[in-house]
């Protein structure tokens, strides 16, 4: 699967999304760039806030993207700091990115292409609510 994956085309996207990043605050610039099932390429940057606890993740505009965009699954992310570096999405990134994960998921990490699973395991997900609804 990741063989098929133009991990180039995503890190030059995930640049460009860098570049809108509003971050006054950190000067921290994150931009992340996801391929969607269809095909297509959603990005987000993060947009800070003087109420810094309300800032959001470059991750939140890269969901929000995908469902105003006609929706989907992702297949396979990227992320890069302010220096063009791999980052790796926060602990509450990786939960909203779970929520939208297609089956095996990839992510270009610090340590490689992982999974989703391999870096949320026994992730909390919609599945849990429907078991417990019946
Ligand atoms: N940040 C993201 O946008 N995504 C992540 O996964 C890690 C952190 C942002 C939030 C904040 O604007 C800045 O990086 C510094 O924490």
């Amino acid at each position: 699967m990741s063989a098929e994956i133009d991990w180039a085309a995503l890190r030059s996207a995930a640049i460009e999304a860098m570049e809108t990043a509003y971050a006054p605050y950190s000067n921290f610039p994150v931009g992340v760039a996801a391929l969607v099932d269809d095909g297509r390429i959603v990005t987000g940057c993060n947009v800070e806030n003087a109420s810094y606890g309300v800032g959001l993740c470059a991750e939140c505009g890269l969901v929000s993207e995908l469902a105003r965009t006609g929706g989907g699954k992702l297949i396979a992310f990227d992320c890069v700091d302010g220096k063009e570096n791999t980052l790796m999405p926060c602990g509450r990134c990786r939960q909203l990115l779970y929520e939208f994960s297609a089956p095996g998921m990839l992510l270009n990490t610090v340590s490689g292409i992982k999974t989703i699973d391999e870096v949320l395991p026994d992730a909390f997900g919609p599945r849990n609510l429907e078991e417990y609804r019946g």
